[in-house]
């Protein structure tokens, strides 16, 4: 019986020029330190999770620059788009292995469904209805299974009045589904670029800062959170449904 560990990295921004900045840092730089930490603190890993925002720029460019910082790890790198993706060119640029787009991963006793949420020009996600009805039946299909779900925008409130402008839009129909199964133990995303952890009827619910800038959690207004450095978060999947994992800070704090 197999414990899967795999590594989780959000919200990179990527730009196609090298030297491309969000809100003061260098996002390659920000993302290849990340990566960089985790081959020397969390290695060996089964698999790499990429819960969107790969893109800054909407450019094939950033799409190739990411592959670059991913292709060497001897992983599978699974991705999904978040709302500053272009979901046409992952899809032409990330799925030759070992990069993998939505689906879903079967690791032992374990399944990750990867939703796409990106919904076209809304900084805000959506689930459409292919995509609510294909983890209708993946779920029906896979009762003796782990399920963790893995999503680009919030099924919950942020605490942050300016993000809850642009979360999952329809969480309840995603709710609907997901509450009928027992065994989905987890559900895992990005978007707010900070760190998030609590349970929901023995549902682990986590969300992951940025591997560059971070944003202040609860407050009304946007606004970044200089404190925090950038980070990735670290998961062992245990066969008895259990899960532990962490946020990697890169180079300073660790928590759960
Ligand atoms: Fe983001």
């Amino acid at each position: 019986m197999s414990v899967y560990r795999l590594l989780q990295f959000t919200d990179p921004h990527l730009f196609a020029d090298r030297a491309g900045e969000m809100r003061g840092v260098r996002t390659l730089d920000t993302l290849m330190a990340t990566i960089s930490t985790a081959q020397q603190q969390h290695f060996p890993a089964d698999a790499v999770l990429v819960s969107g925002d790969i893109a800054q720029d909407e450019s094939r460019g950033a799409y190739r620059l990411f592959r670059e910082c991913f292709a060497s790890l001897g992983l599978p790198v699974f991705c999904l788009p978040g709302n500053h993706d272009a979901p046409a060119y992952m899809q032409e640029l990330l799925t030759e292995d070992p990069f993998y787009y939505c689906g879903s991963i079967t690791l032992g006793d374990w399944l990750i469904p990867m939703l796409n949420t990106n919904n076209p020009g809304d900084a805000g996600g959506m689930l459409e209805k292919d995509e609510l009805d294909g983890l209708s039946r993946l779920l029906a299909a896979s009762r003796d299974k782990n399920v963790l779900i893995c999503m680009h925008h919030h099924p919950i409130s942020s605490g942050s009045r300016w993000l809850d402008t642009v979360p999952l839009r329809n969480a309840a129909e995603l709710w609907a589904i997901v509450e009928q199964y027992s065994n989905v133990r987890c559900m895992l995303w990005g978007h707010v670029h900070q760190a998030y952890e609590s349970r929901q009827n023995g549902m682990l619910l986590l969300a992951t800062p940025s591997t560059c800038r971070q944003f202040l959690p609860e407050v009304h207004y946007f606004a970044l959170d200089e404190d925090s450095p950038p980070a990735y978060r670290w998961l062992d999947l245990h066969p008895d449904g259990t899960i532990v994992s962490a946020i990697k800070w890169c180079g300073t704090k660790e928590t759960s």
